[in-house]
């Protein structure tokens, strides 16, 4: 029953065949989409939260992430090359493992996106309250954080939700604002035009590379020492190199958005893999650098000044005496940032839409606005959801619990390319991963580390819950309104 109701992958091939959307993106408006929806918070806000869970470690965690990512992106590469359509897991898994798997993937797929782009919309409000503080204005702890964010503790400790601790927050104002400004652009039609998308990567890139041209010189040997002041890590306690590798997992997160543009890309099965791999690798560099850079230059002891700051790599720039350039990268985050919560909800309310034209959701979902002809039920939807999670949780725990539902998704996608290797070997790959026995295996072992290092208080106890309540929906629901449910044929 587990795997019923396979959506064959020639009828998914067929349909994205009929709806093609205009063939435009090449290999470098790829690698620019990709870099445009990776580099965000992860980099430039949760770094502080690594350094508090795995303090100079926090370089490792860095490492194991970007390997466990590539492993995974190179998975990707074959199915996205090969099923170039849009949909990404949700798609890949409805033709390989059936109905049931692909639901609970689409409803992994929402901590990936809706979770994700709140997270990113308050990482935004850290550096945006910033530049306010900076200028006289800020505002108070109450409405610039949510009521479950408070200092953390010195061992990296999650403390958030204990009963006991002074909550100094309430209602993170600015992020919820940008959430719905943000959905409000997508409902009027803005989407991800590859010229701002190239001209905000270049506002990342010069941003970092300044960071680590000026953090590289004043390396200091005293600052990695103690090394790894909270270990390697445990399962489930969320703490260590390995609690924090599975963290800033989120900094990676986002190159499979280039899967997403399948259907718009030319040649898709040479530059879908370029773009993955490529976006990628660029920020893997930078990642290593710039964190190299923070330990090095600013210290990163956990429970540090370094840890507390919601504007972690402004918060080093002012350190070393360079307060001008990091008010500078301060504007580049709050310039380029919005663009990444708009990637994430533009991504959620595509999957939404997919699973609900698969019948899977209400058909609602599906409706066009008739002016700017985009799904703005949808979208308005996911952004107020998104505005709610934005307004009232810290960065750290909606990072976290996004990555335990990508962390899932991408699981599903690697056995899902195992599988059809097997069941359709003669199937044209137009991209191969190599030592696809060796690096598959790998890339879910990689996941699976990663998921049980994050806490179980409150990620994966959220996950947990999630998934529950998404067999519930299934069943009740969307298992009977699917296309593919006896009866419904029709509709299909
Ligand atoms: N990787 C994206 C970010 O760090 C989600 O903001």
């Amino acid at each position: 029953m587990l795997f019923q109701r396979v959506k064959p992958l020639d009828k998914i091939l067929e349909t994205a065949e009929k709806n093609a959307l205009t063939r435009q993106l090449g290999a470098f408006d790829l690698t620019m989409l990709g870099i445009g929806a990776v580099i965000g918070t992860g980099i430039f806000v949760l770094t502080a939260v690594a350094a508090n869970k795995a303090g100079p470690g926090m370089m490792y965690s860095f490492v194991i992430a970007g390997i466990v990512c590539a492993l995974t992106a190179l998975m990707y590469s074959e199915i996205a090359a090969m099923v170039p359509v849009s949909g990404s897991a949700y798609t890949y898994s409805y033709a390989v493992l059936g109905e049931m798997v692909a639901w609970m993937v689409g409803w992994a797929l929402v901590l990936e996106y809706a979770v994700a782009a709140g997270a990113v919309a308050v990482g935004w409000s850290g550096y945006a309250n910033g530049f306010l503080v900076n200028h006289g204005i800020g505002l108070p702890e109450f409405l610039s954080s949510g009521p479950f964010w408070v200092e953390q503790l010195k061992d990296g400790a999650v403390v958030h939700m204990v009963d006991g601790v002074t909550h100094k927050g309430g209602f993170n104002l600015i992020a919820f604002l940008l959430s719905l400004l943000v959905t409000f652009l997508l409902v009027a039609g803005t989407s991800k035009s590859a010229k701002v998308t190239a001209l905000l990567v270049m506002i990342k890139i010069i941003a970092l590379t300044a960071f680590v041209a000026l953090t590289l010189p004043v390396v200091q040997h005293a600052n990695f020492e103690p090394m790894l002041p909270n270990g390697w890590g445990t399962p489930l306690s969320g703490v260590g190199v390995l609690g924090a590798a599975a963290s800033i997992f989120f900094a990676y997160v986002g190159f499979d958005a280039v899967s997403t543009a399948a259907e718009e890309t030319k040649n898709p099965n040479r530059n879908i893999p370029i773009g993955l791999i490529g976006s990628l690798g660029i920020c893997t560099i930078f990642y290593l650098m710039v964190s190299y850079g923070v330990v090095g230059a600013a210290g990163a002891q956990p429970g540090g000044e370094l840890s507390q700051s919601k504007e972690p790599l402004a918060f080093v720039l002012r350190a070393i005496g360079h307060p001008t350039i990091g008010d500078a990268v301060g504007w580049a985050a709050i310039i380029a940032l919005p663009s990444v919560v708009l990637m994430m909800i533009f991504g959620q309310t595509r999957i939404l839409f997919t699973m609900a034209r698969d019948g899977l959701l209400p058909s609602a979902l599906t409706k066009v606005h008739p002016k700017h002809h985009t799904p703005h039920v949808v979208t308005w939807i996911t952004g107020i959801v998104v505005s709610f999670f934005a307004a009232l949780f810290p960065v750290d725990i909606l990072a976290d619990i996004s990555n335990a539902g990508t962390l899932f998704a991408f699981f599903t996608v690697g056995i899902g390319v195992m599988i059809l290797r097997k069941t359709e070997p003669n199937r044209p790959r137009p991209f191969k991963t190599p030592m696809v026995w060796i690096v598959g295996p790998l890339s879910l072992a990689g996941c699976v580390l990663l998921f049980f290092s994050l806490g179980w208080n409150p990620t994966i106890k959220f996950f947990c819950i999630w998934a529950v309540l998404g067999l519930i929906v299934y069943f009740m629901y969307a298992r009977r309104r699917s296309n593919l449910a006896p009866g419904n044929e029709a509709k299909a």
